[in-house]
C-alpha cells in the first residue's frame, strides 16, 4: 500500500479502512511500519517526553531516547504553573506521610479520606452548587455522568467539538444524541425546537471553553433559550476551571451563571495541576450517579497526595490573584503579537491559542522545524478535527516569560513567512 510518509497515524487509519480493510491484525501491520518510520522522520510528536516532568522550559527526548534538547514548552496544561509551586509540592509530600501513597477503592467502597472530603466541601463552597461528586480523573467524570444522568426517552444535544471524553459518556449512555454546529446558536435553536416535545428531557452539552480551539461559548445565549425551550445544560469546565472567576471559580461563575448552569463539570489536572475531576450540580443527583455511573462506583478514588495537591493549589489561586491576572495578561500579549503578524488565530479567545495551518504536509514540517528551532507545540490534524482545519495549538501559562513569547513569536515569525503561513511581513514582532 502507497502512502504519503507524513500522513498522521489516524488518517493513515481512516485510508486503511476506506480501502475495504477491516482485519484488526493487518491494520496493526501497517500502522505499526507507518509508525516507525514517522518516528524515524521526527514527525511522530507523541513520542516525545519531558525528561523531569512538565515545565515551561524543559528537556525534551525522542521515543528512541536519542536526542535530547531544551524546550520552550507550549502543549501543557497547566495554566498556572501550580504543578512547580513549592507550597504545593510541600503539602503533597506531607500528606503522603500521613495519608499515605494510594486510595486503594473506589469512593463508595471506602476509598475516601478526610482529604477527599475536605476537596468536595472546598469546591462545593466554591462553586456555590449545592454538592460535588469528586471522579478519579476529568475523562471518567464526563464518562461517568453522561452515561448515567439522561433518561430512557431523553435526547442529549452536544456541540460539534466537543471532547472525546463527552461523546463516550453519551455514546455509553445509549441515548439518542444530535450535534450542533460549534458555537452556532441558531442551529441549536433549530435542535432545540425540533425535538422540544418529542422527548421527556433534551441535555445540552458543552465546553466553556473549547481544547482544540480556544473559543469559549456563548453561555449566556444558551441560557436565555431557557426562557423559550425547557432543557437542561451541562457545561464542561476543564479548560476554564482555576483561570476564571472569582479565585479560579470557573467562567459559569464569571458570568455570574452558575443557577442557571444545571451540571458543572470540571477537570482538576489543569489549572490545578493534580488529576481528578469532579461535577457540581443539586444534590438530588447525587444517588443516580453513586448507582449508574460505573466511572464513579467502580473505579478507584484518586490518591491522597492528589487531594492534597488540589487543596493546595486552590488555596494558591485564593492567595494569589496575580496568578490568573498574569495568565490572560499573557493570553493578550502573545495574541496581539501574532495576530499583528497576519497568522490566522480562529476566533479563539481562552490561553489556548491555535495558529490554523490548513495544508496538513505544511503543518507537519512547519511544526517539525519548530520543534527543531526548541519550540515544544502540539500540531492537531483530521480527524482530530476537520480536514484542513489542522492547527498548531499554544496553551499558555502564568509562568511563560516575557522571554518565552518573544523567542517563540520571533521563531514563528521565520517560519511563518518561510513555510507561506503568512503571506508578507506586517508588523514587527
Ligand atoms: C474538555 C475536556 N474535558 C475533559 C478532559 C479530561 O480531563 P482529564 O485529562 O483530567 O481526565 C479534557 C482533557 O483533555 C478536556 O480537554
Amino acid at each position: 500500500m502507497r502512502t504519503t510518509i507524513s500522513t498522521p497515524i489516524l488518517s493513515y487509519m481512516k485510508q486503511l479502512e476506506s480501502q475495504g480493510l477491516t482485519d484488526i491484525e493487518e491494520i496493526c501491520d501497517y500502522l505499526y511500519e507507518h509508525y516507525v518510520q514517522q518516528v524515524d522522520q521526527g514527525l511522530y510528536s507523541n513520542g516525545r517526553y519531558i525528561e523531569r516532568g512538565s515545565d515551561v522550559k524543559a528537556k525534551v527526548s525522542t521515543a528512541l531516547g536519542d536526542s535530547s534538547q531544551e524546550c520552550i514548552l507550549w502543549c501543557i496544561n497547566h495554566y498556572l504553573g501550580l504543578n512547580r509551586n513549592q507550597k504545593v509540592i510541600d503539602k503533597v509530600c506531607k500528606a503522603v506521610q500521613e495519608y499515605g501513597t494510594g486510595s486503594g477503592t473506589s469512593a463508595l467502597s471506602g476509598g475516601m479520606s478526610t482529604l477527599h472530603k475536605q476537596v468536595e466541601h472546598k469546591l462545593q463552597q466554591l462553586i456555590g452548587k449545592e454538592s460535588v461528586l469528586l471522579f478519579p480523573t476529568g475523562f471518567t467524570a464526563n464518562l461517568g455522568c453522561l452515561s448515567a444522568l439522561p433518561g430512557k426517552n431523553d435526547i442529549i444535544i452536544f456541540d460539534r467539538e466537543c471532547h472525546a471524553s463527552i461523546i463516550d459518556g453519551i455514546k455509553l449512555s445509549g441515548k439518542k444524541w444530535v450535534t450542533f454546529k460549534h458555537n452556532n446558536l441558531h442551529d441549536l435553536e433549530q435542535k432545540l425546537s425540533k425535538y422540544q416535545g418529542d422527548y421527556e428531557n433534551i441535555f445540552v452539552v458543552v465546553e466553556s471553553a473549547y481544547s482544540m480551539s480556544g473559543d469559549l461559548a456563548p453561555l449566556q445565549e444558551i441560557v436565555l433559550l431557557k426562557q423559550k425551550y425547557k432543557f437542561l445544560i451541562y457545561v464542561d469546565e476543564a479548560h476554564t476551571f482555576g483561570i476564571y472567576g472569582t479565585n479560579g471559580a470557573g467562567y459559569c461563575s464569571h458570568l455570574n451563571l452558575v443557577e442557571n448552569i444545571d451540571f458543572i463539570v470540571a477537570s482538576l489536572s489543569k489549572a490545578i495541576a493534580s488529576i481528578g475531576g469532579f461535577v457540581a450540580m443539586k444534590s438530588k443527583y447525587i444517588p443516580l450517579l453513586h448507582w449508574r455511573a460505573n466511572a464513579y462506583t467502580f473505579q478507584t478514588c484518586l490518591t491522597p497526595g492528589d487531594a492534597a495537591a488540589i487543596l493546595a493549589s486552590l488555596e494558591e489561586i485564593e492567595n494569589n490573584s496575580r496568578l490568573i491576572n498574569s495568565l490572560h495578561k499573557n493570553n493578550q500579549y502573545m495574541r496581539q503579537h501574532l495576530k499583528n503578524l497576519g497568522f490566522d488565530l480562529g476566533t479563539s479567545q481562552s490561553p489556548i491559542i491555535p495558529i490554523f495551518i490548513p495544508d496538513v504536509e505544511k503543518l507537519q514540517a512547519f511544526n517539525k522545524e519548530l520543534y527543531s528551532r526548541g519550540i515544544f507545540s502540539v500540531s492537531i490534524f483530521y480527524p482530530v478535527v476537520k480536514p484542513h482545519e489542522g492547527r498548531i495549538r499554544f496553551t499558555l501559562s502564568t509562568t511563560h516569560t516575557k522571554e518565552h513569547i518573544d523567542t517563540t513569536v520571533k521563531v514563528l515569525h521565520e517560519l511563518g513567512l518561510k513555510h507561506g503561513v503568512i503571506k508578507s511581513e506586517m508588523v514587527a514582532a
